[in-house]
């Protein structure tokens, strides 16, 4: 397998997550009120998901390689263009949790905004999704050898590895409000 396969397989599950906030849109703007649990679940999933999980292995690894190989002009450009939208991405996303929080503290005239902040991520990450799938990946599978690409797709089994235990560790410490001893093994 090549090391763009999972990257690939998580596009389409963001895209089945996207999906199900557009149903939300409607829901929203036709029944002007908003299922709060899938927004909560909604934000998990593009904060542990589609930016730590997705996105880290894209900048973490991925592209940490490519910024070594010598890019053309075009490839390196196309990859800034990825981060500076992964950061987009992440504002959305507060944008969007800061929508839900009015609402959920009992600001009705808040239903609006997370309608259009959801609007705003729907219409964003499948143009991203898009531009890695048709005009990114590919091309830059040909700066790896085999040996290279094998070594890669190893490297994001173990960064997937250590998302779950990340996850719930970030949970505990949340709720202690301090950081939790890691077994000298881990990351
Ligand atoms: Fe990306
Ligand atoms: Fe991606």
């Amino acid at each position: 397998m090549k090391p763009i396969g999972p990257l690939m397989w998580e596009h389409r599950l963001i895209e089945q997550m996207l999906d199900l906030l557009r149903l939300e849109i409607d829901r929203i703007t036709g029944r002007k009120t908003a299922n709060v649990i899938l927004i909560e679940q909604a934000v998990d999933f593009f904060r542990t998901y589609a930016d730590r999980t997705h996105h880290g292995k894209e900048e973490e690894i991925l592209f940490r390689d490519l910024a070594q190989k010598k890019m053309s002009p075009e490839h390196r450009k196309i990859m800034d263009e990825l981060l500076r939208e992964h950061i987009h991405g992440r504002e959305l996303v507060r944008k969007l949790v800061e929508a839900k929080d009015l609402y959920v503290n009992g600001y009705a005239d808040a239903l609006p905004h997370i309608a259009r902040e959801l609007k705003e991520l729907v219409e964003f990450y499948p143009k991203h999704i898009e531009k890695e799938d048709k005009h990114f990946f590919f091309p830059c599978l040909d700066y790896f050898t085999e040996t290279e690409q094998d070594r890669m797709l190893g490297e994001f089994r173990d960064f997937d590895q250590n998302m779950i235990h990340e996850k719930y560790r970030l949970v505990v410490e949340n709720f202690l409000g301090r950081s939790v001893k890691r077994p000298a093994t881990a990351e």
